[in-house]
């Protein structure tokens, strides 16, 4: 993959995963046992992490989507909850404003999260519409100029920590898809509040909550894009979204085949390392073979995305084969690990946890499908 890298992206990508190595991977128990990263993420926003793709003037990095990519991939292969937090901050939490926002929000909001100094979230999912969006409930009601917001999110990632909420709702539901509306809401306005926080299988350091909107009062000035724009907003930003999700799981998949590697070198079983015996070498043959074209796609959809190019067909390939690749390798981790796997003494059946989600959110494989079907057979 490096042949196809500039210096610059080579350079990020070295800072990053030396990061992870050193100020990461030594916080691991601290975030399984429940922490958010709060102080890395004040580490992350010191390197220029928490604004990689945003412009100069908008207080970001200014770098190209193909490094932003790299950030997460490396992330992910020592910790796959900061790779989400830094994903949904930057390609939902963030990029729906600079990409739709007026000049106003833009100077108002896009510093403040692109230093990190404020944290982004997205509101999308509700209890009844998860996978069809189009079908959310939560209501927009306007009122001598300003909206009032009623209803309820779910599965919310950094909810609770973020300042931002990119709320999604509608005021027309007569129109369907065409009656949604994205908002900009903040953390502090009454009536925003913050429900339970949800037990998760992995990702145990990255927060999830339901949010409650009760009369939530939020001016004009806050709606994002034109109303009736929403669900374009969303989807919009879900394809870039989509391939950060895609660099999580190629961080987890190749977190786990590094690990299996290492494993399989020093664990001698049979008077020889279990490297050497061709059932756990084939096994680590397949699982290096998807990783690599796992990488394939995911890079090729972060370069497209990268040079302005459509990629949302690409988008979703990338996510349905990175996340079916990383649950796959990380359960063949296991395996080339024996009973030791199983335990918490080595991290493969974190990344195994970790795993799973990435067939779920952002749009579960299925609606990957779906996405990139439409798009063959249209
Ligand atoms: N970009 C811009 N516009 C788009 C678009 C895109 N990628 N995809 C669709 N649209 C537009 C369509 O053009 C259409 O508008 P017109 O009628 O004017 O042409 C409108 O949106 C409606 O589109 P569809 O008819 O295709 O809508 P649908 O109801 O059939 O749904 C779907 C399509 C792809 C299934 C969509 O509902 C979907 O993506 N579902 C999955 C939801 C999802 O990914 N949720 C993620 C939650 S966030 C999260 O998980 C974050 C986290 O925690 C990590």
């Amino acid at each position: 993959m490096t042949h196809f890298l500039t210096d610059e992206q080579i350079m990020v990508a070295k800072m990053v995963r030396d990061f992870a190595k050193e100020r990461v991977e030594p916080w691991i128990p601290r975030m399984e046992a429940g922490e958010f990263p709060r102080p890395l993420l004040k580490e992350m926003a010191e390197l220029g992490l928490m604004g990689m793709t945003i412009p100069e003037k908008y207080g970001g990095s200014e770098m190209d989507f193909t490094s932003y990519i790299l950030a997460i991939h490396e992330l992910s292969k020592i910790s796959p909850t900061l790779g989400v937090i830094l994903s949904v901050h930057t390609s939902v939490g963030t990029n729906p404003i600079l990409y739709f926002g007026t000049e106003e929000q833009k100077q108002y909001y896009v510093p403040k999260l692109a230093s990190g100094e404020w944290l982004g979230a997205f509101a999308l999912t509700e209890p009844g519409a998860g996978s069809d969006a189009g079908s959310l409930r939560t209501r927009a009601e306007k009122k001598d100029g300003a909206y009032i917001l009623n209803g309820s999110k779910i599965f919310i990632t950094n909810g609770g920590e973020a300042d931002t909420y990119i709320v999604f709702a509608t005021t027309n539901p007569k129109l369907g898809t065409k009656g949604i509306s994205a908002f900009i809401v903040e953390k502090e306005t009454p009536g925003f509040i913050i429900g339970k926080d949800e037990k998760k299988m992995g990702l145990h350091g990255s927060r999830t909550t339901e949010i409650i909107l009760e009369n939530v009062k939020i001016s004009e000035s806050q709606l994002l894009g034109k109303e009736g724009d929403g669900f374009k907003v969303a989807m919009a930003n879900l394809d870039s979204g989509r391939i950060g999700i895609s660099a999580q799981a190629l961080g987890i998949a190749e977190g786990a085949t590094d690990a299996a590697i290492e494993y399989a070198k020093q664990r001698v079983q049979f008077g020889k390392p279990i490297s050497q015996q061709q059932g756990i070498g084939f096994k680590i043959a397949d699982m290096s073979t998807r990783v690599e074209a796992a990488k394939l796609l995911v890079y090729r959809a972060a370069m497209l995305r990268s040079n302005n190019l459509p990629c949302g067909k690409e988008a979703s390939m990338a996510k349905l084969y990175a996340s079916e690749t990383a649950m796959h390798v990380a359960t063949e981790a296991i395996q080339v690990f024996g009973g030791y796997g199983y335990t918490e003494e080595y991290p493969v059946e974190r990344y195994f946890r970790d795993a799973k989600i990435t067939q779920i959110y952002e749009g579960t494989s299925e609606i990957q499908r779906i996405v990139i079907s439409r798009q063959l057979l249209h």
